[in-house]
C-alpha cells in the first residue's frame, strides 16, 4: 500500500497533525506541504491522506485546488477547525472538504481536531464584529478559543494516528 500525506497549514496545526498521521503510515510515507509542488507521481498513490485547516466552513483555499485532482483508488480526510470538533460545523466542513473531490470519489474516512486560532485573527475579529456576533468579544467566543488554545494536544495526535492505522487496516483487509 503506497501512501503519502499531503497538508495545508497557516499556522502550523495541521501540519503537526500531519506529521503524526505520517509517523503512523509505512516507513518513508512522504509527508508535504501543499505550498511545494505536488509528486509528479500523484497518481501512483493507493492511498492519499489530505489535510486543510478550516477557512469559513470549508476547506482552505490551497486544499480547494488539490482535492479536485485526487484520482487516487483511496482518499482520506483530516482537518483542524477553531470550532468545536464535535459540532455540525466541523461535520459540515468536512462534508464540504469532501464535496470538492473529483466526482464518484468518496473519502474512505475523516478525522477532524481543534486547533488554536491565531490570536491576530481573534484580535481581528473583536475588532470588526459587535460583542453580540458569533465572531465579536463576548464570553462564548472567549471560552471558545480557550478550548481550543491547547489543540492540538497529544491526544488528538494519538486519535490521529490511530485514525491512519484504521484507515490502512481497513483498506488492507480489503486487499
Ligand atoms: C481566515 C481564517 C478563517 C477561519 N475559519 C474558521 C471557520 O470557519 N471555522 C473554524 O472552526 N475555524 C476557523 N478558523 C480557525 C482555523 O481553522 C484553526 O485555527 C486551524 O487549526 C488552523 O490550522 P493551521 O494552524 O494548520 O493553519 C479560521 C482561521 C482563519 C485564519
Amino acid at each position: 500500500m503506497k501512501t503519502i500525506v499531503l497538508y495545508s497549514s497557516r499556522t502550523g496545526n495541521t501540519r503537526k497533525v500531519a506529521e503524526a498521521i505520517a509517523s503512523a503510515l509505512p516507513a518513508g510515507t512522504p509527508c508535504l506541504d501543499l505550498t511545494q509542488p505536488l509528486p509528479e507521481d500523484l497518481d501512483a498513490y493507493d492511498c492519499v491522506f489530505l489535510g486543510y485547516w478550516v477557512d469559513k466552513g470549508t476547506a482552505d483555499a490551497a486544499s480547494q485546488k488539490v482535492l479536485p485532482r485526487l484520482h487516487n483508488p483511496h482518499v482520506a480526510l483530516f482537518a483542524t477547525l477553531g470550532a468545536d470538533p464535535h459540532s455540525d460545523h466541523a461535520r459540515g466542513s468536512l462534508e464540504k472538504g469532501a464535496a470538492l473531490l473529483p466526482e464518484g470519489v468518496e473519502p474512505v474516512d475523516s478525522f477532524i481536531c481543534q486547533g488554536k486560532v491565531d490570536p491576530k485573527l481573534i484580535e481581528a475579529m473583536y475588532k470588526r464584529f459587535p460583542p453580540e456576533s458569533l465572531h465579536g468579544r463576548n464570553p462564548q467566543s472567549e471560552a471558545r478559543h480557550k478550548a481550543a488554545s491547547t489543540h492540538p494536544d497529544a491526544q488528538d495526535l494519538e486519535a490521529a494516528a490511530a485514525f491512519a492505522r484504521a484507515v490502512l487496516r481497513q483498506l488492507e483487509g480489503k486487499g
